[in-house]
């Protein structure tokens, strides 16, 4: 049975669904799905044969539009909402998960709704998608991390535009600026998504585990404490018993 309201997590074997649930408003995140989005990728995280989780939005219309505007100005809201932040970072913990996420995106991903997709490692959008940040058209700025991951996943130059513009683009453009990895049409959207899911499924978990690690924390860092960050998980991943299994199927059926 399904504990959430505004989310629905479905695991099937090593990968997961979550789904945004709130199509009636084209899944607004609100403070209720920040909890329950919360309490899902602690599962996800804490969940030893979970190896992939795909996130995709209820309804015909949208991935998200972005933070629930209702709640905007709302006097408890707002002190609940500092709240919620303060005690619980939901984009750092996603960006945190060591296993792959994938953004199922179609429709629109705007606000919060790009954001998380880029809280994911891919992203596969079906060719109606619309990707944007709107913020400071509402005279208010990106907060679940767009100002610095839009930049850290397209050119800085472009996606300034795109923040301050507050234009959404769509789905080709968006693969032509690399925001999202494929296109296909609708109905591929979900069945792409799973064999992505099951193809990294089958890939050895440590390696990519240490794989996500590495490109993610290094590009923090200056390149040489990045390479040296490469090093030691190399080590690590070296030592793993997949690492190991790997290795001696290579040499059996190598020449
Ligand atoms: N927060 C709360 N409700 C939202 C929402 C949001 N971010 N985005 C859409 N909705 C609701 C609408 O209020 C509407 O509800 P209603 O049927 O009870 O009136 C429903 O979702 C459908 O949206 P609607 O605006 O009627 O659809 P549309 O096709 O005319 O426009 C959008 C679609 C996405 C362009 C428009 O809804 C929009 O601009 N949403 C806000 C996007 C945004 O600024 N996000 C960032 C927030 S910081």
């Amino acid at each position: 049975m399904n504990p959430f309201q505004t989310i629905i997590y479905d695991k099937q074997g090593e990968v997961a669904w979550l789904t945004l649930n709130r199509p009636d408003v084209l899944n607004a995140v609100n403070l209720q799905m920040r909890d329950e989005l919360w309490t899902a990728m602690e599962a996800a995280r804490d969940d030893p044969d979970l190896r992939v989780l795909i996130i995709k939005g209820a309804g015909q219309r949208a991935f998200s539009a972005g933070a629930d505007i209702s709640e905007f100005g709302t006097a408890p809201s707002v002190v609940e909402a500092r709240r919620a932040r303060r005690e619980r970072d939901l984009w750092g913990l996603m960006l945190s998960l060591p296993l792959p996420l994938i953004a199922a995106i179609h429709g629109f991903a705007l606000g919060a709704g790009c954001e998380m997709s880029m809280c994911c490692d891919l992203r596969i959008a079906s060719e109606d998608a619309r990707l944007g940040l709107p913020e400071v058209s509402l005279g208010y700025i990106p907060s679940a991390g767009g100002t610095q991951l839009l930049p850290r996943t397209i050119s800085p130059g472009v996606a300034m535009g795109m923040v301050l513009s507050g234009d959404a683009i769509d789905a080709s453009e968006a693969r032509r600026l690399g925001l999202v990895q494929r296109v296909v049409p609708r109905e591929q959207l979900y069945p792409e998504a799973e064999a992505l899911a099951h193809a990294l499924a089958a890939r050895p978990a440590e390696a990519l585990r240490r794989a996500k690690q590495a490109a993610l924390q290094g590009l923090d860092m200056p390149l040489d404490q990045g390479l040296a960050l490469e090093a030691r998980l190399a080590s690590l991943a070296l030592a793993s018993a997949d690492a190991k299994a790997g290795l001696a199927a290579w040499h059996r059926t190598s020449p």
